[in-house]
């Protein structure tokens, strides 16, 4: 007999109950008049969590189904996106335009550091052809955020270009005002910060984004938005059967977090991820990410010489119930990620700090005792 797994993975994250009941409500019709009220409230409440007076859908797939709606959308074939590329998942944004023919110029970062406004505009310069920057906001594979991301914006915007951002493992854990930052194309996911399961993505989409896709005309037919656009305005429905009960658990979720208040939900995260940061410093270990750009919702912490992150993360996860996520590609053994996402409360950030001591100490890393909660304990004062 044994309790659930406390899940400080990057995504999927901890859900709270009243989100798995709310899933597990009959089923309805989705053309019928009950799923009408719920997804009109849904999209409201969506928008309001996403700061967008924009147009906003909601697509059964996981987040990656809203880049590739992004890739499929917007842009013709030939024409040219500017994607920094700092880690696996802006790899994966520059990928997805691709195989839609478009040209993606890469802009290369350092792993562990962001883009910044002044690369951002010098890649513009360089290239007056580039109709369009897609930014990943939070690039989970490091555990780094784009703190530049309002001054790109400007950049982007003064220069009459589009804005796509992938915020999938960011949005409702950081600031991000959609229409404020001149973003015109926001994509999120469900399993993150939104405290909801796997399976939904959401897009939002403003009148410049609309210009650009009314001329490009979707390539796609399951992601086509002027399909869901048709469908939301006609019926209050999707083009296509969505998964009723992720849609019954996201419209519980993000009643929760309006009640709970935005701007508190989003300052959890923030002080959460100091105690993360203090503790661990006071542990002797040290952050893959750069100071200026460490996220709030991915701690992506080095493991100590002669550890390996599936040692510690087996130990974790065996003994003490706490799963985190490890390293991609070269970082695989070199870094442990927790995700700071979603339900977030001492009970979570504390036993996650200590069962990360009580590991490392079975593998020989000896951090003075009690040293992480002690430099964490500050921070949850009234978390
Ligand atoms: C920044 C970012 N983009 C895209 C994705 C892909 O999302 P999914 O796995 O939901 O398809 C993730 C998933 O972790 C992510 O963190």
């Amino acid at each position: 007999m044994s309790l659930p797994q406390l899940i400080m993975l990057p995504g999927p994250t901890n859900v709270p109950p009243r989100v798995y009941s709310a899933m597990c409500k009959p089923m309805i019709n989705h053309r019928g008049a009950e799923f009408h009220e719920i997804f009109s409230r849904l999209l409201e409440n969506a928008k309001r969590v996403f700061q967008t007076e924009n147009d906003l859908f909601v697509l059964t797939s996981s987040g990656t189904g809203g880049v590739e709606c992004a890739a499929s959308n917007i842009l013709l074939p030939g024409e040219k996106v500017l994607v920094p590329v700092y880690g696996t998942f802006s790899e994966r944004l520059s990928d997805a335009f691709k195989v839609y023919g478009v040209k993606v110029v890469e802009l290369k970062v350092e792993m562990g550091k962001t883009p910044t406004k002044e690369l951002i505009s010098s890649a513009l310069e360089k290239d007056p052809e580039i109709k369009a920057v897609a930014v990943v906001y939070n690039e989970t594979s490091t555990g780094t955020t784009v703190r530049d991301l309002p001054e790109i914006g400007k950049v982007v915007k003064d220069r009459g270009l589009l804005f796509i951002v992938d915020a999938i493992s960011v949005l409702g854990g950081d600031d991000l005002p959609t229409d404020k930052w001149g973003v015109d194309v926001c994509i999120t996911a469900t399993q993150k910060c939104l405290a909801t399961p796997p399976g939904l993505a959401l897009i939002s989409v403003s009148k410049d984004a609309w210009k650009m896709i009314e001329r490009a005309k979707p390539r796609t037919e399951y992601f086509d938005l002027i399909k869901y656009r048709k469908f939301r305005d006609e019926k209050r429905e999707t083009p296509f059967t969505p998964a009723v009960n992720l849609i019954f658990a996201l419209d519980e979720a993000l009643q929760m977090i309006l009640e709970y208040g935005l701007e508190r939900w989003i300052g959890r995260h923030k002080k959460a991820s100091m105690a993360y940061y203090s503790a661990f410093s006071a542990m002797g270990l040290s952050f893959f990410a750069e100071e200026r750009s460490r996220s709030n919702v991915v701690i992506a912490v080095n493991t100590p010489a002669g550890v390996a992150s599936k040692d510690l993360r087996e130990i974790m996860r065996k003994k003490y119930g706490v799963v985190v996520a490890g390293g991609f590609g070269t970082l695989k053994d070199s870094i442990f990620r927790i995700g700071n996402m979603g339900v977030i409360t001492p009970k979570e950030v504390l036993t996650t700090i200590s069962s990360v001591e009580a590991s490392l100490q079975e593998l020989n890393y000896k951090a003075p005792p009690g040293s992480g909660i002690s430099a964490a304990l500050p921070f949850l004062k009234d978390l």
